[in-house]
């Protein structure tokens, strides 16, 4: 599978932009602010109905206009098939593929598998529990529907439970059948989804040890702790339990959607005992996983997006990568780098056909190598 044309109006500083890729390596450079990112994230936008960075759609819309569309050509299985997503300011997304606009954007998730490697993952090491949650939650749901479904219905019936608290708080009332029948519910999927997390995490930590040793030649072991926020107890007894503190906080305090993972090294916390080299080998190696699991599950290499990956990593490393990604065992990539030369050399190096894209203010050329 891969991205053959991509078509931009209006999104975020593109006024308009047509251009045809290679199934290869595709590589964007230009200096900063200038739209590299964009340009992936709106590839980003095909595969998953939604922007990288911005979970707000319209503030996608470049400024000033009332609508982005992004449009994409793929070959699939050995047909051409066609995605569109089309914004408008206060009114519902729209988004279709061969023409035809889904019920729900949760059947498209997973159809055009990608991974992203970018700057910002440096939150999953920082950032709060939500980033890692995600982090896990975001492969599991591009191969299994049935999970992805659970985790709605969950967040749905969770923001109902909290409703339910709030107002049991505004009016000083209290009602357990009603509190019971969103109980049942949230145990139900709750139960569902701490069981696909960690059988997830079995299968996929040696594959991330795997990578983490190609990246930084040793024998160091990483590790992935899933830190559940109901410990020792079922998760009935532990709402029951916690139910006082729930309706003075006026929402659900435990459950899956307060579980954490901590990231190890050596047996070590990552976030507090590691170098920053070593974090950032860390996080690539993650990705690397993810790509590897997904390709395995997919049967089909997902799309690669690297952005600014070179201001992560010291030389070697970064030899080793576009080495790797030049490789059989990947697919269609798109990287950006400020740096033409250099990363044109580093891909000719590696005997890839890499296709090079210059990106000023919005505009796209093609660049033209001897
Ligand atoms: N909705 C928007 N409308 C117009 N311009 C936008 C919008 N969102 C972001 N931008 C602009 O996009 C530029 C950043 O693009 P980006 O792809 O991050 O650059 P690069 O990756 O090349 O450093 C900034 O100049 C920013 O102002
Ligand atoms: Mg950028």
């Amino acid at each position: 599978m891969f991205l053959k044309k991509l078509n931009l109006i209006n999104f975020k500083n593109y006024p308009e932009a047509e251009l045809s890729f290679s199934p290869k390596v595709n590589c964007f450079t230009g200096n900063n602010g200038m739209g590299k990112t964009n340009l992936l994230d709106a590839i980003y936008y095909l595969s998953f109905c939604k922007s990288y960075f911005n979970q707000i759609d319209s503030q996608n819309i470049r400024y000033d206009q009332g609508f982005f569309m992004v449009q994409g050509v793929y070959e699939r299985n050995g047909e051409t098939e066609e995605l569109h997503c089309g914004v408008k300011r206060n009114q519902k997304k729209q988004f279709k593929r061969n023409k035809k606009e889904y019920d729900r954007l949760s059947e498209h998730i997973g159809l055009y598998p990608l991974v992203m490697i970018s700057p910002s993952d440096n939150e999953l090491i920082v950032g709060g529990s939500e980033y890692r949650r995600k982090f896990i939650d975001g492969i599991i749901s591009q191969y299994d529907k049935i999970y992805l479904e659970k985790l709605i219905a969950y967040n749905h019936v969770l923001a109902q439970r909290n409703a339910l608290l709030k107002h049991f708080g505004t009016t000083r009332t209290f009602d357990s059948v009603t509190l019971e029948l969103w109980d049942d519910q949230l145990i139900l999927h709750g139960d569902g989804i701490l069981k696909k997390r960690l059988e997830f995490l079995q299968e996929f930590t040696p594959l991330f040890n795997k990578n983490f040793a190609f990246i930084t030649d040793s024998t160091e072991t990483v590790d992935l702790d899933y830190i559940p926020s109901i410990k020792d107890k079922d998760y009935r007894t532990a709402l029951m339990t916690v139910l006082p503190k729930d309706r003075v906080m006026e929402y659900t305090t435990v459950g899956i959607h307060r579980d954490d993972m901590e990231f190890k090294l050596n047996g070590n916390s990552l976030k507090k005992f590691a170098s920053q080299g070593q974090q950032k080998s860390y996080l690539l190696a993650l990705k690397l996983a993810q790509f590897e699991f997904i390709k395995k599950v997919k049967n089909t290499s997902p799309l690669l997006l690297l952005d600014d990956v070179y201001d992560k990593l010291d030389e070697p490393r970064f030899r080793k990568l576009i080495s790797l990604v030049s490789s059989n065992d990947f697919g269609q990539v798109f990287i950006t780098d400020t740096h033409s030369e250099r990363i044109h050399e580093l891909f000719m190096e590696a005997n890839v056909d890499v296709k090079m894209f210059h990106v000023e203010n919005g505009v796209v050329e093609e660049i033209a190598h001897a």
